[in-house]
């Protein structure tokens, strides 16, 4: 079967098998998915150790790894998966947003590899590709409801109107969430990636140490802002230093997680309400966090609302999700041309 048999026999049956490739910032994943929700392998080389030394993704070096490894980590997929090329039906791949040179490569890859075999292929929106991880997680889980989507790069509040079809309902004015978790990380002198060594040093402090004002996200606005809460923390810990008194940093931690958790969760729920959704779902890097989860959780429970989140190893980057997005994507549009280019800052509404 050449492309054009493939893909029509993709839309015919609605199913079938595709290679995924994700390699926007600092992984560089591959993974077969059948369906769009039954994951047969999900390989991912993640960077972190390579930028760990900067304390942040240094972009020619996410570049050049992607470069060296992705030839390695699609063939694992391939075999993890027991697949070779003439069982998929497709091929699809992250072409924004994210780092232009890294997503690049994974998307030339997957050019190179659907001249190569004849299947079609086409573009992902990695947001598009976040929410989706939902749908491995929750096999019934099915638009409409609301998303909130918190990772290092994007902070919003989307509402899932259909497999391809968003709406904006909120999004930071400022830095995204898993942004200013690095950054206050950063301050606190924990090592990148900063979310997750944040989060366990706030386990051993109080989050109620410190109260953090955070006047823009107090109105009725489903946007946040969360640099006003960055000044706020850094400037506790200057005080303080300046004072000569101990700082408690377990505590800092604590409570600027607990700020954060607050203003997200309320927001988000709030706006499931507003659209008379009955599924809230997390999505991005910062679904990883547990007080997060636990806090969206409660406050959906207490309002009779479905939460859902993904399983801990589809919060951050992989392949997966993009072969989830990636199946929906196919069933309501025709491939991508060769001339498909990497975006940025690809939006997703
Ligand atoms: O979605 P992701 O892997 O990459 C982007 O698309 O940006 O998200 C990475 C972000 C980083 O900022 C990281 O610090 C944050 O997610 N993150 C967390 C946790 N795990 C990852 N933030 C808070 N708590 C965590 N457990
Ligand atoms: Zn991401």
């Amino acid at each position: 079967m050449n492309a054009e048999e493939r893909y029509r026999q993709l839309t015919a049956t609605r199913s079938g098998i595709l290679l995924s490739i994700e390699t926007s910032c600092d992984e560089t994943a591959a993974a077969v998915v059948k369906n769009g929700r039954e994951v047969l392998s999900n390989t991912v080389y993640t960077q972190i150790p390579l930028h760990k030394v900067y304390g942040g993704v240094v972009p020619e070096i996410a570049s050049r790894s992607h470069v060296e490894k992705i030839g390695t980590v699609v063939d694992t997929a391939l075999t993890e998966a027991g697949v070779t090329h003439e069982d998929l039906s497709g091929i699809v791949v992250t072409h924004g947003p994210g780092l232009v040179g890294a997503l690049l490569v994974g998307l030339n890859y997957a050019k190179g590899l659907s001249l190569a075999w004849d299947l079609p292929f086409a573009g992902v929106n990695h947001i598009a590709s976040h929410i989706a991880a939902n749908y491995i997680t929750f096999p019934d889980l099915e638009p409409p409801f609301t998303c909130l989507v918190a990772s290092g790069g994007h902070s919003h509040i989307i509402r899932v109107d259909g497999y391809n079809r968003y709406t904006l309902i909120g999004r930071t004015r400022d830095d995204a969430a898993g942004e200013a978790f690095d950054k206050i990380a950063r301050i606190l002198g924990l090592p990148y990636p900063g979310g997750p060594e944040l989060e366990k040093l706030a386990k051993e402090g109080d989050p109620k140490a410190i109260r953090f004002r955070s006047a823009f996200n107090e109105g009725d606005s489903f946007d946040f802002s969360f640099s006003g809460l960055k000044t706020a923390a850094i400037n506790e810990l200057h005080t303080r230093e300046q004072r000569g008194e101990t700082v408690n940093r377990a505590d800092i931690a604590a409570s600027f997680q607990h700020t954060l958790v607050e203003v997200l969760s309320e927001k988000a729920v709030r706006a499931a309400v507003v659209q008379g959704d009955k599924t809230l779902a997390l999505a991005g890097g910062v679904s990883a966090n547990t007080a997060l989860r636990e806090a969206l959780r409660q406050k959906c429970e207490r309002r009779g609302i479905r939460f859902c989140c993904p399983d801990f190893r589809y919060c951050t980057d992989n392949a997966a999700m993009v072969g989830s997005a990636g199946f929906y994507r196919l069933l309501s549009a025709p491939p991508d041309g060769f001339d498909l280019n990497a975006v940025p800052n690809l939006a997703i509404v």
